[in-house]
């Protein structure tokens, strides 16, 4: 089955082959976002120190916005007449390699490196939007770069 036959008819002036690749991007963000999403809950809850409570509610700030937008993302992609894939969110994630048995400042350091490549991929898709006038999903991925620009200072900054 092409791409363009997975998509639904809609007629707002967005073509199907356009709405088919943002929307393919949309499921791959949505997946690292998930990633990002288990594995800021994996620090949020393994973590030990004196840092502990301050990290322990940033993270948990972070993981329920992070809930949030895969809702949205895959609401987005509904709207853009996609289905959600099954194979996306299910696919195996790669979490606790990346936090487990690691100090308090080489987790974070993790959450802020994963939040790093959000926003490049939500940058670059947002370009892909643009170029494809859907002014609607680059606005969504604006949020996207604001949260994750704004979660690489936090949790640097409590690395000192
Ligand atoms: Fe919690």
């Amino acid at each position: 089955m092409t791409v363009t036959k997975m998509i639904e008819p809609v007629n707002t002036d967005l073509a199907a082959k356009d709405r088919a690749a943002i929307a393919a991007g949309l499921g791959k963000y949505l997946v690292s976002t998930y990633e990002l999403l288990l594995t800021t809950q994996l620090v949020h809850w393994n973590l030990k120190g004196d840092l502990f409570y301050p990290i322990h509610k940033l993270t948990d700030e972070h993981y329920s916005a992070l809930f949030e937008t895969v809702d949205l993302l895959a609401e987005r992609m509904r709207a853009l007449g996609s289905f959600v894939p099954a194979n996306g969110p299910t696919r195996e994630f790669t979490v606790s390699a990346r936090v487990t048995g690691k100090d308090i400042a080489a987790m974070v350091e993790e959450l802020a490196k994963m939040n790093e490549d959000g926003a490049r991929a939500a940058r670059e898709l947002a370009g892909k939007a643009d170029d494809a006038d859907d002014i609607v999903t680059s606005d969504m991925l604006v949020d996207c770069i604001k949260f994750h620009e704004k979660a690489i200072w936090m949790l640097r900054a409590t690395n000192g």
